[in-house]
């Protein structure tokens, strides 16, 4: 749907001051829709000339009552003699109220007004109600009612909307959150039982009409600097511990004076406890990823420091792979604290992997070349953190085993490490191929002792119901396939039978 300042554009011959003016308008006039419990609609002409059809520019409907229009009228273009009453107002530029008969049954009671730029009318506003009935009017819709007649005489002279508004940062209070109505002296001649209910919240036990604003617990500056500046203020009200009150003074002027104002006020307590809330909730989570980020840093400085002084290499190596290890741990850990939510892409984890155990290499018999190709998917934090170590084993074997002994081919080709990953709909595939010397002869991984291995299958196993199967690779070297079921890769938080859940 066009935009108003596009309608403007390509449909009227409005400049762009006035196109700005009339958008201020319809920023603001949810208020005055709401006043008259009335649909309000934006006409404006197409041209200068005397018969030029008329544009609707905007519509909004009331959230004090109900609507006249289900269809979205907006942009569609009427001959003068559909809308009289509009047309009228646009050449005697006044306002105009009437009646309006719409099929059999409807009468509608119409107030257009002209929005006034300068000297210029430049757009009619038309309020639309269903005919009031023969009913009474409670004193807050006679209240309501004669409120909007004072901002629609503030249109016609050019006074609303106002000039250098505070642009709103925030959803200022409707209507419907509170309503005040004050005279020129600053005293309450009208509160609706919303706004009531705030000034009781702001501590004022006595009767709030007739009572002075400035005694209400809502700022006195609020009034006179609305007064003096003759734009709406807004003002965000902290009583006691945390009782927090927004609101939004509008002064009702008449030719450049002050007459009166509305102040519409809104309860916004609830809403700030849980914006603190979670503004401290994300500064804590960021508290603690920090804090387990430093420790496993100083895990790794510890074991470093031990390491120096040993004497056997043995010793040291272990070390050594320990300290490799808690890296791998770190990445995950770093992966995990940077993303919004708790799963992570498990490809974007494997490069960070394959750079831990690059670092680990210090002499490289021979060079080596890392691809890892396809895609894990999102995988839980839980699963990710088991399968980063687990694949970190793998592919350190590669670098620790595979090329050992082989010399460097006369073409100084280097080693190659794939890691290919394949999520199916019923499991995640992880390959771990290499091309070097391929496995000892007689070979039983089901029974090797090493620490690597061990950690791979009781992870693989234990800890993620699956399996893992070392075998020659096609043509040479070792390939690694580790498959894990799929039923073990959703998140905890989905699954409630996950047994660290
Ligand atoms: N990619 C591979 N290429 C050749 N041999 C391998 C490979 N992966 C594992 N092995 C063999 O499996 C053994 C056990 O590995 P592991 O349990 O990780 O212990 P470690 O790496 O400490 O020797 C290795 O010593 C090596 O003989
Ligand atoms: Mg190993």
């Amino acid at each position: 749907m066009a935009t108003l300042a596009e309608l403007c554009r390509t449909q009227t011959g409005l400049g762009e001051a006035e196109v700005i003016h009339l958008q201020d308008l319809t920023g603001s006039w949810g208020l005055l829709s709401d006043l008259s419990f009335a649909d309000l609609l934006l006409y404006a002409p197409e041209t200068d000339e005397r018969d030029a059809p008329l544009v609707l520019l905007g519509h909004v409907r009331p959230t004090t009552g109900t609507t006249l229009y289900r269809a979205d009228l907006v942009g569609q273009m009427f001959r003068r003699s559909r809308r009289p009453l509009i047309a009228q107002c646009l050449d005697e530029k006044c306002i105009v109220e009437g009646r309006v008969h719409v099929g059999v049954d409807r009468d509608i009671s119409l107030k257009a007004v002209p929005v006034r730029r300068g000297d210029a009318t430049i757009a009619v506003l038309a309020r639309e109600r269903h005919r009031p009935d023969d009913r009474p009017m409670s004193e807050q819709e006679r209240t309501y009612l004669s409120v909007f007649d004072r901002f629609a005489h503030m249109l016609d002279r050019g006074e609303f909307p106002y000039r250098d508004e505070e642009r709103f940062r925030h959803r200022t209070p409707r209507v419907g959150d509170g309503l005040l109505l004050v005279d020129r002296e600053g005293r309450i001649e009208f509160a609706s039982p919303n706004a009531v209910s705030v000034m009781h919240r702001l501590g004022m036990h006595r009767a709030v009409v007739g009572a002075r604003l400035d005694d209400s617990g809502l700022g006195p500056e609020m009034l006179r600097s609305a007064f003096a500046k003759r734009t709406s203020v807004i003002e965000e009200i902290v009583r006691g511990t945390e009782t927090t009150i927004v609101s939004h003074c509008l002064p009702l002027l008449d030719e450049g004076r002050a007459t009166g104002a509305i102040v519409l006020v809104r309860d916004v307590t609830d809403l700030r406890r849980r914006d603190r809330l979670l503004v401290s909730k994300d500064a804590t989570i960021r508290e603690v990823h920090h804090r387990v980020k430093n420790n496993l840093q100083t895990i790794s400085s510890l074991l470093r420091l031990q390491a120096r002084r040993l004497t056997s290499d043995e010793a040291r190596a272990a070390i050594g792979e320990s300290i490799r290890r808690i890296g791998a741990i770190s990445v995950v850990h770093e992966a995990l604290a940077q993303s919004a939510d708790h799963d992570v892409s498990f490809t974007e984890i494997v490069k960070p992997l394959v750079r831990v155990v690059e670092d680990s290499v210090s002499m490289p018999e021979r060079p080596l070349r890392f691809e890892v190709t396809g895609d894990a998917g999102i995988l839980p934090a839980q699963v990710t953190t088991t399968l980063a170590v687990v694949v970190t084993e793998l592919i350190q074997n590669a670098v620790d085993h595979a090329f050992v002994g082989s010399s460097a081919p006369e073409d100084g080709s280097p080693g190659r490490v794939e890691i290919s990953l394949d999520r199916k709909p019923d499991m995640l595939a992880i390959d771990v191929a290499d091309d070097g010397i391929g496995l000892p002869a007689g070979f039983d991984p089901s029974d090797a002792k090493g620490l690597g291995l061990t950690i791979v299958r009781t992870f693989v196993e234990v800890e993620l119901g699956g399996t893992i199967r070392l075998r020659s690779g096609a043509e040479g070297g070792t390939v690694a396939e580790v498959r894990i079921p799929a039923s073990r890769l959703v998140s905890p938080l989905d699954d409630a039978r996950d047994p660290r859940a």
